[in-house]
């Protein structure tokens, strides 16, 4: 029984790899992201999408996919977090050189990357930033 179980589930995540991409799909994300004060272009639900992706493989470890952190291991909510709302240079830091326990990102992201993830978290749970973050006016 456990193997077929097994089996179930490999093929159910293998099936769901290959075909599922309907979390990607321009209607689903806009469903997700927009609201009445904010309709967000194509251009930026993909943005907001590759940044949700990035956080769950990268950051959602530590910080959880539900963005409210661990307490347990000092990692701060990023739900809520008035440093993503406000002036970002310090959260970018923290993201690029690490604090802490936080491992430094700065060589596993591109400045590509940290943007979308930078959107995702600061758009995400409520946090209302309401636009897509750049990373070319953040000092190093
Ligand atoms: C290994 C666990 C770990 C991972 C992975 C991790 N973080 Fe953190 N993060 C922490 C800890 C711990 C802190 C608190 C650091 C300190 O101030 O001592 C922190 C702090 C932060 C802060 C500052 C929050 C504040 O209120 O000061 C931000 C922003 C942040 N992390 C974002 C991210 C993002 C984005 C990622 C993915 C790219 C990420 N973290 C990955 C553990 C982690």
């Amino acid at each position: 029984m456990r193997h077929i179980a097994t089996l179930l589930i490999s093929l159910s995540v293998l099936l769901n790899g290959c075909f599922g991409g309907s979390d990607d799909d321009p209607q689903t994300l806009a469903e997700q992201w927009n609201t009445p004060d904010k309709q967000w272009t194509e251009t930026e639900l993909k943005q907001l999408s590759k940044g949700q992706n990035l956080y769950k493989a990268t950051c959602a470890g530590c910080h959880l996919a539900s963005g409210e952190g661990q307490l347990t291991i000092g990692a701060p909510a990023l739900k809520g977090n008035h440093l993503l709302t406000g002036d970002l240079q310090q959260a970018i830091d923290t993201v690029r050189n690490g604090r802490g326990t936080m491992p430094a990102f700065d060589n596993a992201l591109t400045d590509d990357k940290l943007a979308a993830i930078m959107s995702y978290v600061s758009n995400a749970w409520g946090n209302s930033r309401g636009d897509i973050v750049q990373t070319e006016g953040f000092a190093h």
